[in-house]
């Protein structure tokens, strides 16, 4: 079976039911993904909620003062994300006649989105196929394929972004990229990888050569 096929069969049984997940409005995407960027899911859930509820619409968001997105972001930290969000409500205004983008090539220009948001809203949004690549994908490459190369170095990111294009299941990029970032936070987690129980035992070659606890390697610097 396909590397695909099996991590969607383990998320049809052991994926989270998350609340942006349940939508396909760029938007709704959007506003998750930036919440999420340096914040653990338990942590940004009611942040999210909040700033739904304060600004159903990206009009809405457009329209607050600054102030009022800054007092929502409090305790996230990090507040550049909240002021580049603001700039990207505006920006949805001005230049997509406040529809919010789904296309990776138009998404990627707003402000506070880079390579990963921009492939999580197009995937999640409209499908596109592109595979989303942050800390989960690393770990769960690095592990199956026992790929040693840092992560962090320019060979390793290019390495490691070609090899997450290719094991996308295209007909099915939404689906695929949500399985493989919960198979990282609750299977092949960081620390105590549950291996034991693991769909991929008899494929992962971290496993069998056991060196999982040195996957992923990164460049210190
Ligand atoms: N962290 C960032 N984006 C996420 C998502 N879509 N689902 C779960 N965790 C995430």
């Amino acid at each position: 079976m396909s590397f695909a096929s099996n991590l969607m069969i383990w998320y049809r049984e052991h994926g989270r039911d998350l609340p942006w997940r349940n939508t396909q409005d760029p938007y709704v995407i959007w506003l998750s993904e930036i919440i999420l960027q340096q914040t653990r899911v338990e942590q940004g859930l009611p942040y999210f909620h909040r700033f739904l509820d304060a600004f159903p619409i990206v009009t809405k968001f457009a329209e607050a003062d600054e102030e009022e997105v800054l007092r929502l972001w409090q305790g996230l930290g990090y507040y550049s994300r909240a002021r580049n969000m603001h700039k990207a409500a505006k920006m949805v205004i001005s230049e997509f006649a406040g529809d919010f983008p789904t296309r990776y090539a138009d998404v990627i220009r707003l402000p506070g989105v880079g390579e990963y948001t921009a492939a999580a809203i197009a995937s999640f949004s409209v499908n596109e196929p592109k595979a989303v690549v942050d800390g989960n994908v690393y770990r769960v490459l690095s592990r199956y394929f026992g790929i040693s190369e840092p992560i962090n170095g320019s060979k390793g990111k290019k390495m490691f972004a070609a090899l997450a294009q290719e094991l996308l299941d295209v007909e099915h990029a939404a689906t695929y990229n949500q399985a493989i970032m919960d198979f990282g936070a609750l299977q092949c987690k960081p620390k105590k990888p549950l291996c034991g129980t693991c769909t991929f035992q008899l494929d992962c070659v971290a496993l069998k050569e056991d060196i999982v606890d040195n996957l992923p390697v990164k460049l210190k610097g």
